[in-house]
């Protein structure tokens, strides 16, 4: 693969869609927008505007569809991250290209737009030449998938023009596994057909739109990392992958051969057992005879006490776990407490949960912030 730097460099700007309410990754997006939802202890957002800096992406409109201030408070300028940062927020939300329109004042030029619960490393700079290659209007990234049903369903022809855009199709309207992969290049003109002010979607509405006017519509086929962060199920899977070095080009996952990661001001007791990929943030404590067992990440001023055992699992920020507790293939967001010998499995915890001492819960448990769970 050519490296970015031996192709042309093109300023490119894009918008980010982060206005949607993330309801299927609750309990973990209760209190959190799914853009900070942290990934190897960095806001999800941070991983993709990283991600795009490394594509000459210069300029990026957040597109909030209301203002979620912990995101511009963390973000600010851009300045720290290498970018000029827009927002925009909606006075109700505006769909998906309704809050491209919305934004329409930074967008005078060839420009991307992203989904914003998208990790990939598909190469952007590619898929702009092939943009321009085919004189596009819109541009699709494509991605392949086991099941096309939570997802818009694209059928091509032989020159890669776009035939079909089918959002989210019925199990019997499956005719391909090529699904959009929620990143689009567009020239400023197609905007022309979204209406100010109004709730419009790409997917069910501009895409078969542009279609049927017989547009020049282009799909870009990539095989590259990719997934959607849209359930708590592949958030975990996402940090999974990142663990084992499935995705290669990721800035935060650990170097090949590096298996732990250690946060500044973090004490690990010598007797603590380490295995497999374990990322453990700033301000912990692991007390003696603890057991990690990797893949798993913990959050910034974590306690782990003596005897604990944590595998496979993903710890946010300031949680506390007591002696001989039990955590297997599980997610516990930010300040939850698991108090003595409690075992939890395959369970995702929002924020501020409480686990009595010796609870156990019924695997595949979500439970919602600020419950106490009761033996
Ligand atoms: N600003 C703003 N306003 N953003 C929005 C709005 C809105 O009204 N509605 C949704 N978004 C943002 C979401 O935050 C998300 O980043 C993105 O638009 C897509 O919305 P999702 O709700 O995540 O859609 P999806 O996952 O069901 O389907 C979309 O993504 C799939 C790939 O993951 C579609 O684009 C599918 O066609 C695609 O295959
Ligand atoms: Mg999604």
């Amino acid at each position: 693969m050519r490296t970015v730097e031996t192709r042309t460099k093109i300023a490119l700007k894009a918008v980010i869609l982060i206005g949607g309410e993330a309801t299927r990754l609750r309990p973990l997006t209760c209190n959190t927008p799914k853009a900070m939802v942290p990934v190897l202890n960095t806001p999800f957002l941070e991983h993709v505007i990283h991600y795009l800096s490394q594509h000459q992406v210069t300029e990026i409109t957040l597109a909030q569809s209301q203002r979620q201030q912990s995101i511009n408070n963390y973000f600010k300028d851009g300045s720290q991250f290498g970018v000029r940062l827009n927002y925009t927020v909606e006075d109700t939300p505006l769909g998906t290209a309704g809050a491209v329109k919305n934004a329409e004042k930074y967008l005078d030029e060839t420009f991307l737009v992203l989904n914003g619960d998208i990790y990939t490393d598909l190469d952007i700079t590619a898929m702009m030449e092939f943009h321009r290659d085919r004189k596009a209007r819109v541009t699709i990234a494509l991605t392949p998938v086991d099941d096309p049903t939570s997802y818009g369903l694209v059928e091509t022809n032989a020159q890669d023009r776009i035939t079909r855009f089918l959002e989210k199709p019925k199990r019997s309207e499956i005719t391909t596994n090529l699904i959009n992969a929620g990143i689009y290049i567009l020239e400023p003109d197609a905007l022309a057909h979204i209406p100010p002010q109004a709730n419009f979607s790409f997917e069910r509405e501009l895409f078969p739109l542009l279609l049927a006017g017989d547009e020049p519509v282009f799909a870009y086929l990539s095989s590259a990392y990719w997934i959607d962060i849209g359930t708590p199920e592949k958030y975990f899977r996402l940090n999974r992958d990142l663990l084992r070095g499935k995705y290669s080009a990721a800035q935060y996952a650990l170097s090949p051969g590096k298996k732990v990661q250690t946060g500044k001001q973090s004490h690990i007791h010598p007797t603590a057992q380490i295995k497999g990929a374990v990322v453990i943030g700033d301000n912990c404590i692991i007390e003696p005879k603890v057991k990690l067992t990797g893949p798993v990440v913990i959050g910034h001023g974590c306690t782990i006490q003596s005897g604990a055992i944590i595998e496979d699992s993903v710890i946010w920020h300031n949680v506390q776990i007591a002696p001989r507790v039990v955590v297997k293939n599980c997610i516990l967001a930010n300040g939850c407490c698991l108090n003595a010998n409690c075992i939890i499995q395959g369970s995702t915890l929002g924020d501020n949960v409480t686990i009595a001492s010796g609870c156990r819960l019924a695997p595949g448990s979500l439970i919602w912030p600020e419950t106490t769970v009761e033996p």
